[in-house]
């Protein structure tokens, strides 16, 4: 038994996990890529150059299924396992903004086809590429994706991605799909496609019976959040002084400062959210990076409050079209939050919306803006 499978057992046994003998499966087959990983001859050794050529990447793997899962859970652990190759894991939608950046580059240079040199840069970083959740949704990602991940695997990187769909339904209805067709033929062909689709979202299970709005702030909502929190990220509670934090890139060329950012689950000040100057860009950026947001200390929403008010209703659209789950602690039930009286702004809907975030329906729905 090697590293990963040790660790998942390690973690039923210690009660934090429940057993579930599809987690297992999957925990056996990354253990063996770790462990192919590690054996392997480092790049330009002797032991490859006797090779006379380059030898095939380790076959990498992707685990497709509902939300809470345990995809990013498996995938963490057999990410923290592997020793020795240099190794990256990172949030898909994040890397292909990375990857939109590096072409920029390439075309302000005139390369010729500046796919290439990218795929080639990225392919000499790292041996090992960790996506967390797969997910295409523009045309402009679904062009290249073919083209990039064959020049990347053909340098002798391993792939590893989870992701809500199987790679046959990526991408589905996207415009000029057909260009996109040999990225899916290349992920089944190149990767062991492995469903771990059971009955139980273990995510909605730890929020189950969990209020998901707290009134009014203070000390008890705060702590029911971190609470939460904790229990979403599984970080010891103990060690609560050194949870994450994270620079978050916002398209354009700013970031935001995100105090607390583990697992795809992010806690927000609403000051800082909405507070500050702020719009779709900071907001779409949230969306599509965490699954859970937190945020502590939503006063009523009076007439003086009345650009934190759109603001607020812009982050609630953008946090619900997404599918995000939102935890929050306010001076009011979403109903009483806006007394701002004035007719003309719309705050209904976003009532409305903030009342079925709060459903079970809502909270066991995917992340993402696919389909
Ligand atoms: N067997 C288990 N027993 C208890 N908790 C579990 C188990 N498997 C996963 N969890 C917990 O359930 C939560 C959701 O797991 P995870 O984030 O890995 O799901 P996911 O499949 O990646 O979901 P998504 O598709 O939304 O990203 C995590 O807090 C994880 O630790
Ligand atoms: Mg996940």
């Amino acid at each position: 038994m090697g590293k990963v499978l040790t660790r998942y057992q390690a973690a039923v046994s210690a009660g934090e996990l429940r057993p579930d003998p599809a987690q297992r499966a999957v925990a056996e087959r990354l253990d063996r890529c770790a462990a192919e990983l590690e054996a392997r001859p480092r790049r330009g050794s002797i032991l490859w150059r006797a090779l006379g050529r380059r030898p095939e990447a380790v076959r990498g793997v992707y685990l497709w299924g509902g939300v809470g899962r345990g995809k990013s859970m498996l995938m963490d652990m057999f990410f923290a396992c592997v020793d020795g190759p240099r190794k990256r894991r990172v949030h898909f939608h994040e890397f292909m903004q990375e990857v939109h950046d590096r072409l920029r580059v390439e075309r302000e240079k005139e390369t010729p086809d500046p796919v290439m040199p990218v795929a080639d840069a990225i392919a000499d970083e790292v041996r090992l590429l960790a996506f967390d959740e797969m997910i295409v949704t523009n045309s402009a990602d679904a062009m290249i994706l073919s083209r990039l991940f064959t020049r990347i695997m053909s340098h002798d990187v391993t792939i590893v991605a989870t992701s809500n769909r199987a790679p046959g339904q990526l991408y589905l209805n996207g415009l000029n799909r057909e260009h996109f067709l040999p990225f899916i033929a290349l992920l089944e062909e190149k990767l062991d496609v492995i469903a771990l689709d059971g009955p139980t979202d273990y995510r909605l299970e730890r929020l189950g019976g969990f209020p998901t709005w707290y009134v009014p702030n203070g000390k008890a909502a705060t702590d029911a959040l971190s609470r939460a929190f904790f229990r979403l990220t599984d970080f010891p509670v103990e060690d609560r002084a050194h949870v994450p934090t994270e620079e978050l890139a916002i398209p354009g060329g700013r970031s935001m400062h995100v105090p607390k950012s583990l697992k795809g689950v992010a806690v927000f000040s609403f000051k800082r959210l909405c507070g500050e100057a702020r719009g779709i860009p900071d907001y779409l950026a949230i969306a599509r990076r965490y699954h859970t947001v937190i945020i502590v200390g939503i006063p009523k929403l009076s007439a003086e409050l009345r650009n934190e008010a759109t603001r607020f209703k812009l982050l609630v659209d953008t946090l619900y079209e997404h599918g995000v789950k939102l935890l929050a602690a306010a001076d009011a039930e979403p109903e009483q939050l806006y007394v701002g009286g004035d007719d003309a702004f719309e705050f209904d809907r976003t009532v409305s919306r903030l009342m079925e975030m709060r459903s079970a329906d809502y909270l066991a729905k995917g992340h993402g803006s696919e389909g």
